[in-house]
């Protein structure tokens, strides 16, 4: 057990997903793992290990923004020995060639700061995807024909943004959508020698206004799981 994860040791896999909502952690495990037992429950923040296709997997919620994140992505690595960590996530459009329901591959992330600034200090460290699961997921997305798109995102730390100064500029600069935790993952799994992706499906669009209905959002959702899944088995 660690503070925030009430696992025993031996019962999170090598290969973990982290939606940032426990109950789409919940829906994902139940929907597409087999074998599925529930292994947290502390804070609600629900966590649930099974098999993919006989390899073990776990999911796990991460809450949202950098700061929840980290905490569940370095007790994950550092108590639990996670190898392999995979965002999947919603994120708001940026580009017109983006749509709502599509999918982004973020191979980097653009931030103002993250948690990790602090011993980072001036460095404008580049937070990047890991190579083998970017290119095995974009594979498995064109295989399944969802519309998808592959380049770099922004991680921002808040969600009712009052700088659209700043979303100018990273529209301008090819930002092809926003959501609040991938580049922090990505340091996370630099730092201790781990693999990471964000899989991030378009829920909403900061261009054009829409936002997915409520009811689409499962069938969007699954797309994303099992891209994530044979990104990490491929
Ligand atoms: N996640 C989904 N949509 C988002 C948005 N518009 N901003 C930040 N995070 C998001």
């Amino acid at each position: 057990m660690t503070i925030h994860i009430g696992a025993e040791k031996g019962e999170i896999a090598e290969t973990v997903l982290l939606p940032g909502d426990p109950y789409r952690a919940k829906w994902a495990a139940e929907t597409f793992l087999g074998d599925v037992k529930q292994v947290n429950n502390v804070r609600g923040m629900l966590g649930f290990t099974g098999n993919w296709k006989g390899n073990p997997v776990s999911i796990q919620g991460s809450g949202m923004g950098m700061p929840s994140l980290s905490i569940y992505v370095n007790e994950l690595i550092r108590d639990y020995g996670a190898k392999t960590l995979i965002r999947i996530g919603s994120c708001g459009g940026m580009q017109n060639s983006v749509k709502v329901r599509d999918v982004i591959l973020a191979m980097t992330s653009t931030t103002l700061s993250t948690p990790s600034r602090g011993i980072l200090k001036e460095l404008n460290f580049a937070p990047c995807a890991d190579w083998g699961l970017l290119q095995a997921a974009a594979a498995a997305a064109a295989a399944k024909g969802t519309p998808t798109h592959v380049g770099g995102i922004y991680s921002s730390d808040v969600f009712y943004d009052e700088r659209p100064d700043l979303n100018e500029q990273m529209v301008r600069h090819g930002i092809l959508g926003v959501e609040m935790e991938a580049a922090e993952l990505y340091i996370l799994a630099a730092r201790h020698k781990c693999r990471a992706l964000a899989v991030l499906t378009v829920s909403d669009h900061l261009l054009t206004g829409e936002a997915l209905p409520s009811s689409d959002r499962e069938s969007s959702f699954g797309d994303m799981v099992e891209i994530a899944l044979q990104a990490a088995f491929p």
